[in-house]
């Protein structure tokens, strides 16, 4: 199976792209010196996504005090540049997740992506690393079960269902259906798009942190992945046994920190990620 699997992903023409728009922004925003005005000029080319950002940037996580915006160029401003290029990207995501058809769980699947990125951008303030980096990465950290399902809807539901009924991570089952999981199709799309090497990396490392070239952003995705799961966005609503304190992310970020900050940190990270998963389902349901 997983010849099958990476034959397909190796053409370049059978992976949904990502929109033009998407490296344009990324590139125009890894340049030192920017302006809005190019971030303006590049997004107003796709009429579909002004309607989007503005969408974002009235939302409450954006704009808690409903002064409504109207232009593109004060909607970039009210996210912030940093937020611009993991919003775009989630906005993608979510609209290529039609693709997977109607079995799919968009919802949930939209929901867990978006939280998490969330989560990541948060703790990325609290643990001193890149926060766009962090938010792009946690919202992306599971792409490859979407192309996964997008490409063997069937199969795909059939390592769901192994990974409910013998209580195994998804990555076993899907390895036990594809030969191959999530973590590794992730790093073969994101290639494919041309995506910076730290979010290829951190995407594939998201479940064993320790192997990445950058450990702490990856050790950051990985606990914003537990913490997702923990506030019940999740693919299942099975989350006993999961224990943010027992992973692998929470033992490389809180290396050498005391017992008392460590324990302080739980109860912080508990609550962005309550916020987090709030705003996720808001969102949603507008
Ligand atoms: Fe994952
Ligand atoms: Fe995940």
């Amino acid at each position: 199976m997983s010849r099958k699997i990476a034959d397909k992903l190796k053409n370049a023409e059978n992976i949904p792209p990502l929109p033009e728009v998407v490296h344009e922004i990324l590139s125009i925003t890894s340049k030192e010196d920017f302006s809005i005005k190019e971030l303006k000029k590049a997004i107003e080319k796709d009429p579909l996504l002004v309607a989007k950002i503005l969408k974002v940037a009235n939302s409450f996580m954006y704009n808690p005090y409903g002064r409504e915006i109207t232009s593109i160029d004060r909607a970039i401003m009210q996210l912030g540049t940093k937020n611009l290029v993991p919003v775009v990207i989630g906005l993608s995501i979510a609209g290529m997740s039609d693709l997977a058809g109607k079995r799919f769980n968009k919802e949930i699947f939209w929901k867990h992506s978006y939280t998490c990125g969330h989560i990541a951008k948060r703790l990325a303030k609290r643990f001193n690393l890149p926060e766009a980096e962090a938010f792009t990465a946690g919202i992306l950290h599971d792409i490859g079960k979407l192309i996964l399902y997008i490409f063997f809807p069937e199969d795909y539901e059939r390592a769901l269902k192994l990974s409910e009924e013998k209580n195994l991570p998804s990555t076993e089952a899907e390895k036990l259906v594809f030969e191959i999981d999530h973590t590794e199709v992730g790093k073969l799309v994101l290639q494919q798009w041309k995506l910076p090497n730290l979010i290829i990396d951190v995407v594939t490392h998201h479940h064993e942190p320790s192997k990445a070239r950058n450990k702490e952003l990856a050790a950051l995705v990985n606990i914003s992945n537990i913490l997702t799961r923990i506030t019940g966005m999740y693919y299942n609503r099975d989350t006993l046994g999961v224990v943010l304190t027992d992973s692998e992310g929470w033992r490389i970020l809180t290396k050498g920190a005391a017992e008392e900050e460590v324990e302080e940190l739980v109860f912080s990270v508990f609550d962005d990620a309550e916020d987090a998963a709030h705003f996720a389902e808001i969102a949603w349901s507008k």
